[in-house]
């Protein structure tokens, strides 16, 4: 029986393997007490300076936890530079941000909780509030045993983050053998492998785990690269290079691009398809494509459903 299991698991582990895609996994463990105060603190805007922008603003529950506006607005109405992209599934990426320069999602968090153009605040600022809130004093204490810290706080976001995965999409439920594509979508999947795009977009994620550049074979510069990778290596070969971004729920993540200057997804495979893989993509490959993509929204987030959410 053991060696019948054991044998099943690797027949399943070994075909995901020759697929350049793999599903995300239905169940991932984490500490709900630690995600859930987690969730408190990324939709509450008083750990901004002007109490008006929390992480939610930008991250939206309601557009697959990126920003439907270009660019996003922090406190005071203060404008950013770059597109948000999405916290969901953000824990299957090798790096955070852009252009990789934070490691995890709990160095990732202090970023916006500092940025002047997001929501502008320093540690002691965040301690403080949380302190002075007896909510906050009776939560923490409860999951860490203490008063509340900045290290906590980032530790208990980075948790929900953590929860903030979308399994059973169609196509993860076609990679596990449990449903078939259409014709259509099993074209789009077809040419998205045989035209290239794999090459950049594979993984969990498909994508989040390389840096690219964009325009690799018809070089293109944006008029707004930062952020970069070369911002981070100052080696002129990663100007325009990025984090590859996944295509997970990409349907509902518009406006596309680090800088949102796409506004559809036809759009936007237009540009890919010349500038990285140096041809103009037909009519038909993109009806397809599209196809294919829409197979890629997977279920809300477990942690997000639940109307019980004292940790
Ligand atoms: C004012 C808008 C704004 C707020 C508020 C904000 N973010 Fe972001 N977020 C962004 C932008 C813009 C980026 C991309 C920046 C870059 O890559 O340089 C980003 C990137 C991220 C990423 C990286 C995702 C990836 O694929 O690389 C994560 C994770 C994230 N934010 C989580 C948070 C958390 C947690 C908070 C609250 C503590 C927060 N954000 C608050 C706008 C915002
Ligand atoms: C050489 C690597 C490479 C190839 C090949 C490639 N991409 Fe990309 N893709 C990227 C990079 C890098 C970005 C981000 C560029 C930016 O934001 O400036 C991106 C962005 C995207 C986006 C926008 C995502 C978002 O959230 O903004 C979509 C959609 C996309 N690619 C689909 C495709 C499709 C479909 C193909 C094949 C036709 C393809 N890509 C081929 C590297 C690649």
């Amino acid at each position: 029986m053991k060696r019948i299991i054991l044998l099943s698991i690797y027949l399943i582990v070994s075909v995901w393997a020759n697929e350049p895609i793999q599903p995300i996994p239905q169940h991932i463990d984490y500490d709900v007490s630690k995600a859930t105060l987690g969730k408190y603190l990324f939709i509450d805007p008083n750990l901004s300076s002007d109490g008006t922008v929390a992480c939610v603003s930008c991250h939206s529950f309601e557009t697959g936890g990126a920003d439907p506006r270009p660019v996003s607005i922090g406190v005071k109405g203060r404008k950013g530079s770059v597109n948000a992209p999405t916290v969901y599934n953000s824990y299957f990426n090798f790096r955070q941000f852009w252009n990789g320069r934070a490691k995890d999602l709990k160095e990732q968090a202090e970023g916006p909780l500092h940025n002047p153009v997001e929501m502008d605040m320093n540690p002691e600022d965040v301690e403080a509030y949380l302190r002075q809130n007896s909510t906050y004093r009776t939560l923490f204490k409860k999951v860490y045993g203490t008063e509340p810290t900045y290290q906590q706080t980032l530790d208990a976001i980075a948790e929900f983050e953590k929860a903030l995965y979308t399994p059973n999409a169609k196509f993860d439920r076609y990679l596990r053998h449990e449903v078939e594509l259409s014709e259509e979508e099993s074209q789009g999947y077809y040419l998205f492998k045989t035209l290239g795009c794999i090459t950049c977009h594979n993984g969990i994620n498909i994508g989040g785990n390389s840096y690219q550049k964009f325009g690799l074979i018809i070089p293109y510069t944006w008029e707004n690269c930062f952020p970069d990778r070369f911002a981070v290596t100052q080696n002129p070969q990663d100007k325009n290079v990025y984090k590859v971004p996944t295509l997970r729920n990409i349907t509902l993540t518009a406006p596309y691009f680090h800088n949102g200057s796409v506004l559809t997804l036809k759009e936007a495979l237009q540009k890919m398809g010349y500038h990285n893989l140096g041809f103009d993509l037909s009519p038909d490959e993109i009806t397809a494509l599209i196809a294919f993509m829409k197979t890629l929204t997977g279920e809300q987030p477990k942690i997000l459903q639940e109307s019980d959410t004292t940790p």
